[in-house]
């Protein structure tokens, strides 16, 4: 059956922690996953802009010896109306894997449906897995011993979400499900995690002792976290509500007296995009317990893991 990779949700608590330290390999160890993908090819079908997914996605077929396509979704056919289906079924015939950046989850279930090759989730309305793995890679570097790389030392730590109950939230909750990280989003009302998700999430932090919560709570919110993570408050497709946010949000502003709230030691994260005095205050944001960009390199060295994953002909 093949094999995709569209949720954190979906990986056993075993499979996480092999792709992170397979992750940490190749960063450690690029020169040795060179032909990994040779000869091999990944469409990256977008509907959405992107940066950072774009360019480390075809950076790191690239530098695993495969090619990557890039295919604005409205210059290929889907966005003359072409059905998914379909379109799963052409590129099936000559790609190796398929990524994608959409907005209904739904696309990417109906493209690793109806297609016979492995399905990235580039990030849909729903989810980003890709960021959070590389999220999960920047914390198990930032909390293992000294010279050591272990993808255990997510498992009792705290991460506090600030902001949206959105794709980023969700992923988070499932990354730190699957890892044992204890999880907070502190969010307005209204502007809580998906239900659904959070079930789901709960259920398997059950198994794992990860502790997940959700509050309104700016102060107590954040008291222990390890780490202090944000979100724009509006995210892509979300332009028009994007004045009403910034008012609903408003006091939600990870700050330096937030900061000084978190323990000790404490790190900054955002997936970026980030919009300095929104969500995240610029001090916050440049300062020294920031590791936006630590976080921002690793997608390249997270996602080469998966892809090796799905991809690799043993
Ligand atoms: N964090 C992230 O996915 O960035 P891009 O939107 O630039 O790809
Ligand atoms: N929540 C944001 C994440 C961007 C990487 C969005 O979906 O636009």
């Amino acid at each position: 059956m093949t094999r995709h990779f569209l949720s954190v949700a979906d990986l056993t608590p075993a499979k996480a922690r092999e792709l992170l330290t397979l992750a940490h390999d190749i960063k450690v160890h690029p020169e040795a996953y060179r032909q990994a993908l040779s000869g091999q090819t990944l469409g990256m079908i977008f509907q959405k802009s992107s940066t950072r997914t774009r360019v480390s996605f075809e950076v790191g077929m690239y530098q695993l010896g495969g090619h990557a396509l890039f295919l604005s979704s409205q210059d290929i056919q889907i966005g003359r109306g072409e059905t998914i289906a379909d379109t799963a079924q052409v590129l099936s015939r000559y790609l190796d894997a398929i990524m994608a950046r959409v907005f209904g989850h739904d696309i990417l279930e109906d493209l690793a449906a109806h297609g016979s090759i492995p399905v990235v989730n580039g990030l849909s309305d729903l989810l980003h897995p890709c960021q959070t793995m590389a999220d999960a890679l920047t914390l198990a570097e930032t909390w293992s011993p000294a010279g050591g790389f272990d993808p255990n030392a997510l498992a009792g730590k705290t991460l506090v979400y600030v902001g949206d109950g959105n794709n980023m939230a969700h992923s988070l909750l499932y990354t730190g499900a699957v890892f044992g990280m204890n999880v907070t989003v502190v969010a307005p009302r209204g502007y809580w995690p998906d239900l659904g998700v959070m079930d789901r999430a709960r259920a398997i932090a059950a198994e794992t002792g990860a502790v997940l919560a959700v509050t309104d709570d700016t102060v107590a919110g954040v008291v222990g976290a390890d780490c202090i993570y944000t979100d724009v408050w509006a995210s892509m497709g979300q332009e028009e509500e994007a004045a009403q946010r910034l008012r609903d949000f408003a006091g939600f502003q990870v700050d330096s007296a937030m900061m000084g709230r978190a323990n000790t030691g404490a790190v900054f994260m955002h997936c970026l995009p980030a919009h300095r005095g929104e969500e995240v205050s610029a001090e916050v944001c440049d300062g020294p317990q920031s590791i936006i960009f630590d976080e921002a390199e690793n997608r390249l060295h997270a996602q080469k893991a998966i892809l090796v994953d799905l991809m690799q002909k043993r």
